[in-house]
């Protein structure tokens, strides 16, 4: 059961794996990725992620990979590696080139994925709640393509861990709170839940997904709708949401408690409900 690499076809150890000095994700960012996780030896809901993936390539107009090809690739390196709880990290670059900001003429697609363990968060995140930080958002304009340029993401990780904290909230300039570094995220006041709209100014995670199809088969209040800093800090409730993350409480912002400063009913709930998914 190792953990393993795949190149463009070929499934080598990581360590044997390497791109060329010229490969455009490393001189420009210019690659998407992907990261699906599978639980008890089944991938979860890989279409969805191989959904984004597409739009990601077409929103750089990649020329076209088909669907099918990635899927057989990716299920093949499942397969060979045979970890049952593993994260597939999914990497596709523009491809190598000489550097030269107009895209290349000519260049293939670099195809690159990295499957590994995945080691879960710690319990007591989920038992009490993390405390995050609010940072400004820097990023640029496109977040809903999930590119690999993610340096203002690494930074507010980065200043949320040195100021004691789980992570950091990107807030726009103009007051909207947008998402986690590597999650999105949710509020919930007087039973109802609030989340940042699809726009290109989130990440359309699909754990984000899930979730409000879990509270509209459960019959809970969900809006997709922008809100501030004022209505995160006087929320009931608050968590995160993401592939790894799955719900994870969010119970003190800016060092501040949110609601009585304990992980919420709602929360624990859904948190439930999106465990009996995985588990069905
Ligand atoms: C910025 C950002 N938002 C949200 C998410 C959550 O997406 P998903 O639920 O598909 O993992 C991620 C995941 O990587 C992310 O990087």
């Amino acid at each position: 059961m190792p953990e393993l690499a795949y190149l463009n076809g070929t499934i080598m150890p990581i360590e044997n794996a390497a791109v060329p000095v010229e490969d455009r994700g490393y001189n420009f960012g210019d690659a998407v990725y992907e990261y699906v996780a599978s639980y008890n030896g089944r991938l979860f809901y890989l279409e969805p992620h191989l959904d984004r993936l597409e739009h990601s390539m077409a929103a750089l107009a990649f020329p076209p990979l088909p669907r099918e090809k990635i899927r057989t690739a990716i299920e093949t390196l499942f397969a060979e590696a045979a970890i049952d709880r593993a994260g597939i990290y999914i990497q596709i670059s523009r491809g190598v080139a000489p550097r030269d900001h107009a895209f290349p003429a000519d260049a293939e697609l670099q195809f690159l994925m990295i499957l590994r363990r995945v080691h879960e968060k710690p319990a007591v995140l989920r038992d009490k709640g993390a405390a995050a930080i609010t940072v400004t958002d820097i990023r640029w304009g496109r977040c809903d393509i999930k590119t690999v340029q993610l340096l203002p993401n690494v930074l507010a990780k980065q200043q949320a861990l040195e100021a004691g904290a789980y992570d950091a909230i990107f807030v726009a300039e103009t007051g909207e709170v947008r998402e986690g570094t590597s999650s999105n995220l949710f509020i919930i006041k007087d039973q109802s839940l609030i989340t940042h709209p699809l726009t290109q100014r989130i990440l359309p995670g699909i754990t984000r997904m899930i979730i409000l199809d879990i509270c509209k088969a459960a019959g809970l209040s969900v809006e997709e709708a922008y809100f501030d800093k004022a209505a995160l800090y006087a929320a009931d409730e608050v968590f995160m949401s993401g592939t790894i993350t799955e719900v994870l409480p969010i119970t003190r912002i800016d060092d501040k408690p949110i609601g009585d400063g304990a992980v919420g009913p709602v929360t624990r709930r859904l948190n439930r409900d999106l465990l009996d998914r995985i588990g069905g």
